[in-house]
């Protein structure tokens, strides 16, 4: 059995890399959905349908627990999977099996607050309004998670987001750096006109823009804090399976890379923040 790790692509890899350094010994298999890769630009029922199938795929492959690392469908599909199908699933499975997304650590660790925390509303004045920015697809940016569940915990932060249309289907294409910085810095200049000043913190809200990381800290003002998805999704786990115990995730330290898209070397610029070439597997 394994942790299984999803996204529509390459995205993805930038948590699993995270996952398997903090877990070593546990079997991972990664599924990239790359045949219907980007899922920004879908609408909810699409979203909702792929990655109910990448799950039942991963499932069938020996997952027990799978990561959506990918906050569009974490955002719009999640919670309807978590419902009826996954445990549906477990019935049809006959073994304890759960779907979990990357958003709730995220905002945990964007507030520095735990997820079942509720602000009490005293209805003070509010001296100091931090602003975050949020880089992310256009399907998330839609569903305003990052805006809700920020302001019911947090009223002193205010959180713009910032759809970035095209960015997550480029790093796909493993688009040359230059046409990325081009886009990246065009996406922080437009966040930074809409707030009217530069943001204090930025989380990097679509986990393909984890891979041009460093493109996105050169375009936003020096020293600016970048909440990192891959790290704050790996210290929630951990924290998860202290709580979970049940799962049986393998102890051989296995790894498979599937894709339902084309098989084989993916881009340069996976490599490059890979560290080596990477090959994917047909499903
Ligand atoms: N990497 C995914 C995310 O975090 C999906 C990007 C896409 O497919 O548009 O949102």
């Amino acid at each position: 059995m394994a942790i299984g790790v999803f996204d529509s692509g390459v995205g993805g890899l930038t948590v699993h890399r995270e996952l398997t350094q903090r877990f070593p010994d546990r079997n991972f298999i990664y599924l990239a959905d790359q045949a219907n890769a980007p899922y920004g630009g879908r609408n909810g029922e699409d979203i909702v349908n792929l990655t109910q199938a990448g799950c039942e795929r991963l499932f069938e492959a020996g997952a027990s627990l799978i990561i959506l690392a990918c906050n569009t469908a974490s955002a719009i599909a999640l919670r309807r999977l978590q419902q009826t199908w996954v445990p549906a699933a477990r019935a049809r499975h006959g073994r304890p099996l759960n779907v979990l997304g990357i958003i709730v650590p995220t905002i945990e660790a964007a507030t520095g607050l735990p997820w079942t925390y509720e602000a009490e509303r005293l209805g003070e004045k509010i001296e100091a309004i931090d602003v975050t920015g949020v880089f992310c697809t256009a399907a998330t940016a839609m569903s305003r998670v990052y805006e809700i569940e920020i302001d019911k915990r947090r009223e002193d932060l205010a959180v713009f987001s910032e759809p970035c249309p095209g960015l997550a289907g480029l790093i796909e294409l493993g688009a040359p750096a230059e046409e990325l910085k081009v886009v990246v810095n065009d996406h922080v200049d437009a966040l930074r006109r809409r707030i009217g000043r530069q943001p204090d913190k930025a989380i990097l809200g679509c986990t393909h823009y984890e891979i041009v990381a460093d493109m996105f800290a050169a375009a936003l003002p020096p020293g600016t804090p970048l909440i990192h998805q891959p790290t704050a999704v790996a210290d929630a786990l951990e924290r998860y399976f202290a709580r979970h115990p049940d799962y049986d995730l393998g102890q051989a330290g296995r790894r498979e890379f599937l894709t339902t898209g084309k098989p084989g070397a993916q881009s340069g610029l996976v490599a490059r923040f890979w560290g080596a070439p990477l090959t994917f597997n047909p499903t």
